[in-house]
Parts: C-alpha cells; structure tokens; sequence
C-alpha cells in the first residue's frame, strides 16, 4: 500500500466541500491514516511550493493558500499518488473532465480547490511537512 497527501484548500473548505471530497476518496476505495483542519503560515507554504518559486503566479498562490482553513490529509491505498491524481482532475479545471474533483468543482487555475502529491517522493515529503 502506498500513501499520498491531500489536501483540500481554502476555497474547498469556505465553500462547504470537505465532506463530498472525502466521501470520493472512500468511495475510491482510500483508507484516512491521518487527518487535520489547519491554518498554514507563509513559511509552510512557501516551503511546500518551493519548486514553483521563479513563477510569476508564485505570490498569489501562497497568499491564496494561507488566505483561510486547508483539510489536510494523508491517505493510503493502491498506487495512491496516481489514483488520488485522477480523482482531482487536471491542474487547470479548464482541461478537468467532468466527474474528476476539478472537473466539477473549478473554473479558475489559481483556485481549484485541491492538491494532490505529484509522486511517490513529493508524497513523502510533504506527509512530513505537515503531519510530524
Ligand atoms: P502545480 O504543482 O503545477 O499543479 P498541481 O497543483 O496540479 O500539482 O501548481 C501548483 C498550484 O499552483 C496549482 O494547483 C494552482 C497554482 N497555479 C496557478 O495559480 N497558475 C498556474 O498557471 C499554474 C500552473 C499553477
């Protein structure tokens, strides 16, 4: 079984969606390991996006994801990182299909409701940047 970290962002939270976005995971088949409601500080932000630091869209996207409450997770299961990718749906809900997480939820590439690790490794990086 592999693990992955999700997370649902502040946009998800204040629009009432944490419940319907876990209920997809458990549907899929995930089991929760660990899970949190959580205020992320510009450090923790910058830190988890640091690969994306030279990006023009670089400091909205930290004062967007400390803009209010995240639903962090870590689930476990079947190739976890990959299958999580599917349920969310392409990073720009313009190419989301429909019935993904982005797909249904999402107009707007700087709030699209969700993160999901990329790979094994940034999965294992960031369950340790937030839960520790
Ligand atoms: P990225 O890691 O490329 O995508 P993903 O979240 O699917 O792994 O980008 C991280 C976040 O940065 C993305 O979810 C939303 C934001 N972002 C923008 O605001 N504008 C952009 O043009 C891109 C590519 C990303």
């Amino acid at each position: 079984m592999e693990k992955t970290f999700v997370m649902v962002k502040p946009d998800g939270v204040s629009r009432g969606l944490i419940g319907r976005i876990v209920a997809r995971f458990e549907e899929k088949g995930f089991a929760i390991v660990d899970a949190k409601l959580t205020q992320l500080d510009r450090q923790l932000a910058e830190s988890h996006y640091e690969h994306l630091h030279s990006k023009p869209f670089f400091g909205e996207l930290v004062d967007f994801i400390t803009s209010g409450p995240v639903f962090a997770m870590v689930l476990e299961g079947k190739d976890a990182v990959q299958n999580a990718r599917s349920i969310i749906g392409a990073t720009n809900p313009t190419d989301a299909i429909a019935g993904t997480i982005r797909g249904d939820y999402a107009t707007d590439v700087a709030s699209n409701i969700i993160h999901g690790s990329d790979s094994y490794e940034n999965a294992e990086r960031e369950i340790g940047l937030y839960f520790h």
